[in-house]
Order: structure tokens, then C-alpha cells, then sequence
């Protein structure tokens, strides 16, 4: 049976900066308040031309580089988002046009803020059982254009951002060890985007009482987080047959900083084997695992063959734990030159279109 390894990692966050003192001139806030509740500084907010498929496609396309493989390479993309593009397609397909990975299956994955984790889980199963060599997973959102900018409770806490890991099969052992996924319905009213599916359609009705914008019992949520983090986390550990003290650092969902210091006391564990780096993203959902990871690593916290622990909650509810064994790009003998693809998935993208337009001329003349 061949190993899940994690062999390549990027981010892309829109440049424009919104700060603690930018959110106090919009709603009823403070800088002091914002940073003592939740550690937020700032979040990344999404320029006019920024969406989730062309933040996702940025760092999809930077994992492939580290991960030395082409776009043509890729099997499968999952994409984790709480904010598509769209209902359908899926963003994972908007995105698996922009890089030209004309061999991939592809699919959204929506289980809120837990998604990457559920999705990383998902590719290495794949991978196990042989049925697909090379695999993105992308989480990647766009929540400013779904938070209430007049609602002090949740403005403050999102931002716009996208990550993504390359999975690789590999007959060496390591890479993903074990994960645990769970989740509780019953609290879905608790973190909700209550309109705008097919439940309630969107009506001016609905626009006009903000049913588009996210609705969170913020109180409800952070007790719900503080409970499933450490024994989630433990869940995973005793699966993999590991001890907290094998583990060499711990990834947290950057939700809100009391939340992850309330994991590391449950834990006991010290709060420097957390990754932390909420403080300048704020809360992006399903991108803040892997935005968080990638920063690790540039910095040197995560090295070949630690132990990692990922772990996350939101919506759903839903919340779960991934442990794995830290591996880096493969062996390779040839090296990719990704400049040539990021062009060639537009130019790709565009023949197919244009050969669709023929072929409808064709067939409509014959009809
Ligand atoms: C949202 C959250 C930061 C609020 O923190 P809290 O300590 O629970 O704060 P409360 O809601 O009890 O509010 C305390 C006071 O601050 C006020 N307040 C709320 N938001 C405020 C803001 N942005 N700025 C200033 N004051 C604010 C409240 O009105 C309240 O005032 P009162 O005591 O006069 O009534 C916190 O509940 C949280 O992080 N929850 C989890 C959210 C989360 O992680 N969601 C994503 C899941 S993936």
C-alpha cells in the first residue's frame, strides 16, 4: 500500500491590509478589544479581481513548484471553501482550468472551517488505496464578500486568503498518519449563511434582511471550539499510536487566539508548539491551516520527518484532526519550469473554448 506524503505547499493573499484602527472607523470598535478577544491585528481583505479560484490557482500553482510536478501531473484537486464562486460548478474546476491540469478529477469540499483537514484526509485515502498518484488540496475563501460589514460581532474576525499541499504516493513510509473527522448538526444554526440555497432562494426579502450575510452565535461557537480541539487532537495522537510528546508542532485553526491558548492548557502543552499567525490573517476559514503551515515552514518550525498535528473546527458543526509524518518534495530527476504553466492554463483554457464555439457552429449548422 503506497504512503500519503506531503510533498509541496503554497499560499496567495490579496495584498490590500485591513487593520483593527480601519475596522473602528466602519463599526462600533476598537483596536484594544478586537486584539484581547481574538489576538486579530489584521486580515487581508479581496480586491475586485480576487476570488477564490484565482487565490486558490496562485497557491495551487506555487505547491506544484515546491512539489516539482506539472499541472498535467495532478489526479485530483479538492477544494475546501465556505465561499465558492458559485452554487455550481465548483471552484475546484474553475481552478483546475486556470492551471491547464487537463488530467485531474475535481470537486468542492464544504464542510466550513474543518475542510482543508477533511480534505487532506480525503486525498490521502485516495493515494492509499492506489487509486491516484498526485493530488492538490486547496482551501481558499473569500469571506469578506459574506461578512455584514455593519455587524461588529463577526466583521472583525475574517479575512481572504488561500493555501494549498501537493499529496504524493510514495512507497516510503510517512507523510499522512492518521486522521479523525467529525461533526454535529444539531448545531448548525449556530454558524450559518442562512440564505441564498435552495432552502431560502435568494428573494429581496432576504436581501433586505441580510440573510446573505454570515450569521454566528459567537458565545455557543467558542465553547464548542475549546472543548473539540484538545480531544480531537488526543483522538488522532492515540490512532497514530503516538504520544504528545512525539509531535514537534501543532497547526491550530487561526480562528481566534484564546481559542488555540485554551487547546495548548487542555493539552498541556506549551503554546510555543503552536503555529500561530492570526494576528495578521484573522480568521480564512478553510485556508488558514495551510496559510498558517506554509509560514511555518518558510520559517523553519516544521523539518523534514516532525511530526505534525492539524487541527480545526467550524461550521457544520463539523471538526477534526489529521497527524502526519513531514516529508518535502520528492526526488526528482527533472525540474519543472512553472512560468511556462502559469501562462499555458489560460491559453489552454481559452483554445477550449474557442474549439467548443467551433464545434457549435459545426453542429448547428448540421441541425
Ligand atoms: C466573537 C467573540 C470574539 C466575542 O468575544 P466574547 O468575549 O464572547 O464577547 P461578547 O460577545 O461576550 O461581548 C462582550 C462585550 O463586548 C461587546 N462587543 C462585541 N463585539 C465587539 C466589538 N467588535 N468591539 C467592541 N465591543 C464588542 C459586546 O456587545 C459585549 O458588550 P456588553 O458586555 O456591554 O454586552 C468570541 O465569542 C469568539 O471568538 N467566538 C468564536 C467565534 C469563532 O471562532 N468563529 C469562527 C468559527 S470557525
Amino acid at each position: 500500500m503506497p504512503y500519503a506524503h506531503i510533498t509541496g505547499w503554497g499560499m496567495s493573499v490579496p495584498e490590500p491590509v485591513l487593520t483593527n484602527d480601519d475596522l473602528a472607523k466602519i463599526v462600533d470598535t476598537n483596536d484594544q478589544w478586537i486584539r484581547e478577544r481574538t489576538g486579530i491585528r489584521e486580515r487581508r481583505i479581496a480586491r475586485d479581481t480576487d476570488f477564490p479560484s484565482t487565490l486558490g490557482t496562485a497557491a495551487a500553482l506555487k505547491a506544484l513548484e515546491v512539489a516539482n510536478l506539472k499541472p498535467t501531473d495532478v489526479d485530483l484537486i479538492i477544494c475546501a471553501t465556505s465561499t465558492p464562486e458559485h452554487i455550481f460548478p465548483a471552484t475546484a474546476c474553475l481552478i483546475q482550468d486556470q492551471l491547464g491540469a487537463t488530467k485531474a478529477g475535481a470537486f468542492d469540499l464544504l464542510a466550513a472551517c474543518s475542510g482543508f483537514i477533511y480534505g487532506l484526509n480525503m486525498a490521502a485515502q485516495s493515494i492509499r488505496s492506489g487509486a491516484i498518484k498526485n493530488a492538490i488540496v486547496i482551501g481558499t475563501e473569500t469571506l469578506s464578500r459574506f461578512v455584514d460589514w455593519e455587524d461588529r460581532n463577526t466583521c472583525i474576525l475574517f479575512g481572504d486568503g488561500a493555501g494549498a499541499f501537493v499529496l504524493q504516493a510514495s512507497d516510503q513510509p510517512g507523510g499522512v498518519l492518521a486522521a479523525v473527522m467529525h461533526s454535529d448538526g444539531s448545531g448548525g444554526n449556530l454558524l450559518t449563511l442562512p440564505a441564498g440555497g435552495s432552502r431560502h432562494p435568494a428573494t429581496e426579502a432576504t436581501i433586505r434582511e441580510g440573510q446573505h450575510y454570515i450569521y454566528m452565535d459567537g458565545k455557543e461557537v467558542f465553547r464548542f471550539a475549546t472543548k473539540v480541539m484538545a480531544s480531537s487532537t488526543e483522538e488522532v495522537l492515540k490512532l497514530a499510536g503516538l504520544t504528545k510528546e512525539d509531535i514537534s508542532v501543532i497547526i491550530p485553526h487561526q480562528a481566534n487566539l484564546r481559542i488555540i491558548d485554551a487547546a495548548a492548557r487542555g493539552l498541556k502543552l506549551p503554546i510555543e508548539k503552536f503555529i500561530i499567525n492570526v494576528d495578521r490573517y484573522g480568521n480564512t476559514s478553510t485556508a488558514s491551516i495551510p496559510i498558517a503551515a506554509v509560514e511555518g515552514i518558510e520559517k523553519g518550525r516544521v523539518k523534514k520527518g516532525d511530526k505534525v498535528v492539524f487541527v480545526g473546527f467550524g461550521a457544520g458543526l463539523t471538526w477534526g484532526a489529521l497527524v502526519a509524518e513531514w516529508t518535502g518534495p520528492l526526488p526528482s530527476p527533472r525540474k519543472v519550469n512553472m512560468g511556462r504553466y502559469r501562462l499555458w492554463g489560460r491559453v489552454r483554457s481559452l483554445l477550449h473554448r474557442f474549439e467548443r464555439f467551433l464545434e457549435g457552429i459545426i453542429w448547428g449548422r448540421k441541425a
